[in-house]
C-alpha cells in the first residue's frame, strides 16, 4: 500500500484538490496554541499549505519519496520522508517529543494506515489537553447530469483494483475507527459532510483520474482502464478538453482529542 502512490507521483502533483480555507480555520479556531502541527501521509503538501497558514511550524510527513519530490516549499513546511522501518519512537523524536503537537492531519491518506500504530504515535504526540487530531477525505464528484452517469460507468471499472483499505472512503469514512473525543466536526461512525468546489478542465480531470491508485494497479496487471475509448467518451459527456467546469467534491471529515 506504502507504494501505491509512487509511479504517479507527477499527475497527482499536478491534479488533486486542495482544500478549503475554512476547514483550516475551524481546526486552528479549537486548538489553544499553535506552534507546531504535523500533516501526516501530505502528498505534495496538497493539506500541508493550508495549515501553514495557522501554525508557527508544520511538519509534513510522507512514506514516498516521489510524492515529496513534488512538494511545494513553504517558508514555515517541513517535509520528511517516514520510511515504515521507523519506528514510534523515532517518529515522537522528529517533534522533539510527546505532548508537542497541537494538530495533527491527515488528508486522503488515514484509510491507508495500520490505524492503532498511527492512532497510538497521535495520542502520544499531541499536547493534552487542547491538542487536535483531524482526518478527512473526498470521494465522487458531481459534474452534470450528462457527465455524471458515465463517470459511475468509469468508477465501476475500477472496482477490482482499489486496495481494501479503499473501502473506509466509498463508507465516506462512516465505517473508520476514530476513538477521539469529538470536538463537533464529525465523530466516530458519524462523519461531517463537506464540500470542495473546484474549477476544473477536462484535461485536469483525466490527470486526476490517472492519479488513482486502482487505475495504476490496473495498468501493472496490463488492463488499461483509461483507454482512448473511454476518453473519448468521457471528454465529450464534460464538453471537450479544455472547458473548465465548476465540479463539486463530497468530502467527509472526523476531527476529535485525545480522550483523558
Ligand atoms: C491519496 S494521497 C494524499 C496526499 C495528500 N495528503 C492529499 O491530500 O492529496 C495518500 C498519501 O499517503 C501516503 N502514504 C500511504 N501510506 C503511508 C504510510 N504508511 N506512511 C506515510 N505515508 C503514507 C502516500 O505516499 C500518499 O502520498
Amino acid at each position: 500500500m506504502a507504494g501505491l502512490f509512487d509511479k504517479q507521483a507527477d499527475d497527482y502533483s499536478n491534479a488533486r484538490p486542495t482544500y478549503p480555507k475554512e476547514w483550516y480555520s475551524k481546526l486552528a479556531a479549537l486548538t489553544p496554541h499553535h506552534h507546531l502541527a504535523w500533516d501526516v501521509a501530505t502528498g505534495n503538501g496538497q493539506a500541508a499549505l493550508g495549515v501553514a497558514e495557522y501554525f508557527d511550524r508544520v511538519i509534513a510527513t510522507d512514506v514516498s519519496e516521489s510524492q515529496l519530490q513534488r512538494a511545494v516549499a513553504h517558508p514555515r513546511v517541513q517535509y520528511i520522508h517516514t520510511p515504515l522501518t521507523l519506528t514510534d519512537d523515532d517518529v515522537v523524536s522528529l517533534f522533539g517529543g510527546e505532548n508537542s503537537v497541537d494538530l495533527v492531519t491527515v488528508a486522503q491518506g488515514v484509510h491507508w494506515f495500520d490505524l492503532p500504530s498511527l492512532y497510538s504515535r497521535v495520542s502520544r504526540l499531541l499536547r493534552k489537553p487542547g491538542g487536535v487530531f483531524a482526518v478527512w477525505c473526498y470521494r465522487g464528484v458531481e459534474v452534470s447530469p450528462t457527465f455524471d452517469p458515465l463517470m459511475m460507468k468509469f468508477s465501476e471499472t475500477t472496482l477490482p483494483y482499489w486496495d481494501p483499505h479503499a473501502k473506509y472512503v466509498f463508507d465516506g469514512y462512516k465505517t473508520l475507527p476514530f476513538p477521539f473525543e469529538s470536538v463537533g466536526l464529525g465523530s466516530e461512525g458519524d462523519p461531517l459532510a463537506l464540500e470542495i468546489p473546484k474549477q476544473l478542465s477536462f484535461e485536469g480531470f483525466l490527470r486526476m483520474l490517472r492519479s488513482w491508485s486502482a487505475v495504476n494497479t490496473a495498468k501493472d496487471q496490463g488492463v488499461d482502464l483509461l483507454n482512448e475509448k473511454m476518453v473519448k467518451e468521457l471528454e465529450s459527456a464534460w464538453g471537450g478538453p479544455e472547458f473548465v467546469r465548476s465540479v463539486v467534491f463530497t468530502a467527509f471529515m472526523l476531527a476529535g482529542k485525545v480522550k483523558l
